[in-house]
């Protein structure tokens, strides 16, 4: 080897230092020759009990361990915060940013060469990723995998199913116990949701922008292969930690732009637009929210995945994966990006195809032409706002309809199916203060269940607005990440009950139709409707992090610090 390890400021030191770095890694039992001159590769893992996606990530570190071994390398796992998107309160994004905090020391602190990200609930793939590209060393992603697809009554079931079977069950058509019922139905297998939610798309971003060897997005979390892939990880980290090969030659601006493209072609998450923002201002990219608006790039919906479109993740896997996805791409996409190990994508993707054209489709014959995530301006959104294409009605691409205010989630859940509420199935439903200072941390909560009294005329959808995010999994009319948030006392702030408002995605336009008197007028009795946190993470996030436009970093974390460590106390 004819570079200087990392971990050799640590283990190959002279005297008592090198004496207390060796000496208590082998009250582990570990001889002295297993991290003496080799590659110490970090496994960084969210493995918790209380992320339920990720419970299965003791099994999967340990096939990352064997390809490490097996390559000459000498594994270390640790853990780090975890984030698991159905139990942490009040919103796991609050503390995307924390994760990403605990990751970057982590990782700059301990003796490693290369680390190894083991990501798979929403918030763990990002989090991972913006803390690791802060360091800068050798770098790869193992996602878990997804789900198997869920089953119910010879039907198949995925996450987005939760909200139609809410709708279901407010209106009565579904009841109680076979709501309950379907809970066990859905989730009957580890790995994380099986739909083309936030995690799948994650997972999906990671391997377009040539962060994880190829078929890492698509193989199920119960599928042995998945173990396979972990295992070839460990492998080709401590290939990538000889080569010096960092996640800056890999994460370059075309390769953004080639993540953003198949984002839009599987009908990927909104939430995408905020963590690969983030990302991007780690390794110092220079990527705004303009750059996402690929509606009109003539990029279509080639895969036909809930809840964009039937099917699901397995199928995916099972149709061609990723690759068979970028392969249809190829006219579209860099196709130079080098990745991982060390191919371009499109040497990765060549030796694959679609082989079911009703999951993958091709670009001349899609699902749906409009795919992908459009940017607005307008009075309402100057600094932007985003709406999914393919998650949309078609009918409501222009509309115009009155104001129905929300002021906060808390007003919406008390007044949302009251018989008093004043809406028809042509009012705009706005929900503020849930942006990422106001509520703080910017909830999923824009897909804004319809009034009851609209269901009850069968009506699934609705133009609905805020300055929050979306599942990956929610569907329907939703502007989201209005930017900026209401708590910041811009013109959404002022919004009234029954203030004209007109969405023109032709036009890419969001504008609410008051006066400028009136508007100046309602800005001096403004006052911002959420109290500060005084204390804590929360005051540290509620003082530093930026809008939803610039990917709700803290400002303080933009960039790399990288990894070295001038400082040693021994
Ligand atoms: Fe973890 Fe959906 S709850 S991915």
């Amino acid at each position: 080897m004819s570079f200087k390890l990392r971990s050799s400021n640590w283990f190959g030191k002279k005297g008592k230092d090198g004496f207390i770095y060796r000496a208590w890694m082998k009250n582990q039992g570990i001889p002295a020759h297993e991290f003496k001159g080799k590659p110490v590769i970090g496994i960084c893992n969210t493995w918790s009990e209380l992320t339920p996606c990720n419970a299965h990530f003791r099994e999967l570190a340990q096939s990352v361990k064997n390809g490490i071994y097996e390559a000459g390398g000498f594994p270390v796992e640790f853990p780090v915060m975890s984030l698991g998107e159905t139990l942490i309160k009040p919103t796991a994004m609050l503390y995307r940013n924390l994760a990403s905090m605990d990751v970057e020391e982590s990782i700059r602190a301990n003796p490693m060469d290369g680390v190894v990200l083991l990501c798979g609930c929403d918030k763990t793939t990002p989090s991972l990723v913006m803390g690791a590209c802060s360091v800068n060393i050798p770098t790869i992603v193992v996602s878990g995998g997804p789900m198997l697809t869920g089953k119910y009554k010879g039907t198949d079931l995925g996450t987005s199913d939760v909200w139609r079977f809410d709708n279901a069950n407010r209106s009565g058509e579904m009841s109680d116990a076979e709501f309950e019922i379907t809970e066990a139905c859905m989730a009957r297998s580890q790995g994380h949701c099986a739909v083309m939610g936030t995690a799948s798309s994650m997972a999906c971003m990671i391997e377009a922008l040539g962060l994880s060897l190829p078929e890492n997005a698509a193989i199920p979390a119960a599928d042995s292969r998945r173990k396979v892939l972990a295992h070839l990880s460990g492998m080709r980290i401590v290939e990538m930690v000889r080569e010096n090969m960092l996640p800056s030659d890999i994460l370059t601006r075309k390769a953004f732009e080639n993540a953003i493209m198949a984002n839009t072609a599987i009908g990927g998450s909104t939430n995408f637009v905020i963590h690969l923002t983030a990302i991007a201002g780690r390794v110092g990219v220079p990527l705004t929210i303009d750059d996402f608006d690929t509606g009109l790039a003539n990029i279509p919906l080639i895969a036909n995945l809930q809840p964009s479109g039937k099917y699901f993740m397995e199928d995916l896997f099972y149709a061609g994966g990723l690759p068979a996805v970028l392969k249809e791409l190829k006219q579209f996409l860099h196709n130079d990006c080098i990745t991982v190990n060390g191919k371009t994508i499109a040497e990765n993707y060549e030796q694959h195809n679609s082989y079911n054209e009703n999951v993958i489709s091709t670009v001349s014959a899609p699902f749906n032409k409009q795919s992908g995530v459009i940017v607005l301006k307008g009075n309402l959104c100057p600094d932007g706002a985003v709406l999914k294409l393919s998650a949309a009605t078609p009918a409501l691409m222009q509309h115009t309809g009155k104001a129905v205010v929300f002021e906060n989630i808390e007003d919406y859940k008390a007044r949302i199916d009251s018989a008093e509420l004043e809406v028809d199935e042509n009012s705009i439903l706005v929900l503020k203060n849930v942006g990422p200072k106001g509520y703080p941390g910017m909830p999923e909560v824009g897909n804004m269940g319809l009034p009851k009294k609209i269901l009850d005329k069968g009506i699934t959808d609705m133009v609905r607005i805020s300055d929050g995010r979306m599942s990956g999994t929610g569907f329907g009319t939703v502007v989201l990440h209005i930017s900026p948030e209401a708590a910041l006392g811009g013109v959404f702030a002022l919004v009234k009950n029954g203030d004209t408002i007109t969405l023109d995605v032709k036009n890419r336009s969001l504008n609410v139709d008051i006066t400028e008197d009136e508007l100046a007028s309602r800005k001096e009795l403004w006052t911002a409707a959420f109290t500060p946190a005084s204390r804590g993470y929360t005051y540290l996030y509620q003082s530093h992090v930026e809008q939803a436009h610039l990917g709700a970093d803290l400002d303080f974390l933009k960039g790399m610090s990288g990894s070295e460590v001038t400082r040693d106390s021994h």
